[in-house]
């Protein structure tokens, strides 16, 4: 079931998903499904000031991270693990040991078994989404099964050229990710999915009206019981309304 919610600009999205993503902190022994990217930074940003104030703590909080380019380093400038500690770890009060991101460096087919694992084992109280402009959640591109878990994948060209904004070139931006797979995002109790800007406007359309279909990956969505969906008014621009 969707809650869908269309604001006015990315500011007024960031603090939206921040007001959502507060509540669960309340919770004895939260466990977080992060996402990276553009869309959640600015969400990121308002927990680090509510830190900063003294307004919320996450010491008590587990975290797991969506995904992971393979082969980069994990202090690589443009690794999900600087990523998330250069946007939200390094500032907050959340113990390294309650961190988890896949890594995407060393014996795969053993690491992503472990963080399998540990997903089953800590069912995400919410799990923050971006979206891909092709319907991707995570790195599930399209054609994704609906039962999959923790792996490997191939990212797809319009995949690999939206993300060159933050690299150098496009040719180094690595082909290949390790991801939770979309069987892993159902399991969260809530999925708070947030996206601007009208490249995402059809993927947001489909999500919500389009047919169910792994080749758009997003539309899976449609059967969990609770997307809390945060839009700016250009991603909300293709949704039909009655
Ligand atoms: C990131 C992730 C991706 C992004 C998506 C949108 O951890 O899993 O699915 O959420 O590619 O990226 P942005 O927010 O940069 O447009």
């Amino acid at each position: 079931m969707f809650e869908i919610h269309v604001l006015e600009d990315y500011e007024q999205v960031s603090q939206k998903a921040f007001e959502v993503f507060k509540e669960v902190l309340n919770e004895p022994h939260p466990v977080l499904g992060l996402a990276t990217g553009s869309s959640p930074v600015g969400l990121y940003a308002r927990l680090v000031a509510a830190y900063d104030k003294g307004e919320l703590s996450m010491k008590h909080v587990k975290t797991f991270n969506l995904d992971e380019y393979i082969g980069l380093d994990r202090n690589h400038p443009q690794s999900y693990y600087t990523f998330m500690y250069d946007n939200l770890f390094k500032h907050v009060d959340v113990p390294s040991e309650s961190i988890h991101i896949p890594q995407g460096k060393g014996a795969l087919e053993k690491l992503t078994k472990e963080y399998e694992a540990l997903l089953v084992q800590n069912p995400q109280d919410i799990q923050v989404l971006g979206l891909g402009s092709n319907g991707h959640i995570g790195f599930n591109e399209p054609g994704s099964e609906w039962d999959s878990v923790v792996h490997v994948v191939n990212l797809k060209p319009e995949t690999r050229v939206d993300n060159a904004r933050f690299f150098e070139s496009i040719d180094e931006v690595p082909d290949f990710a390790v991801t939770m797979g979309i069987a892993d995002i159902m399991r969260a109790k809530k999925i708070l999915l947030i996206a601007t800007g009208k490249k995402k406007a059809e993927a947001i359309n489909e999500m919500i009206n389009g047919e169910l279909r792994n080749e758009v990956p997003c539309t899976i969505l449609q059967k969990h019981p609770h997307v809390v969906v945060i839009v700016d008014k250009a991603a909300g621009s293709k949704l039909k309304h009655d």
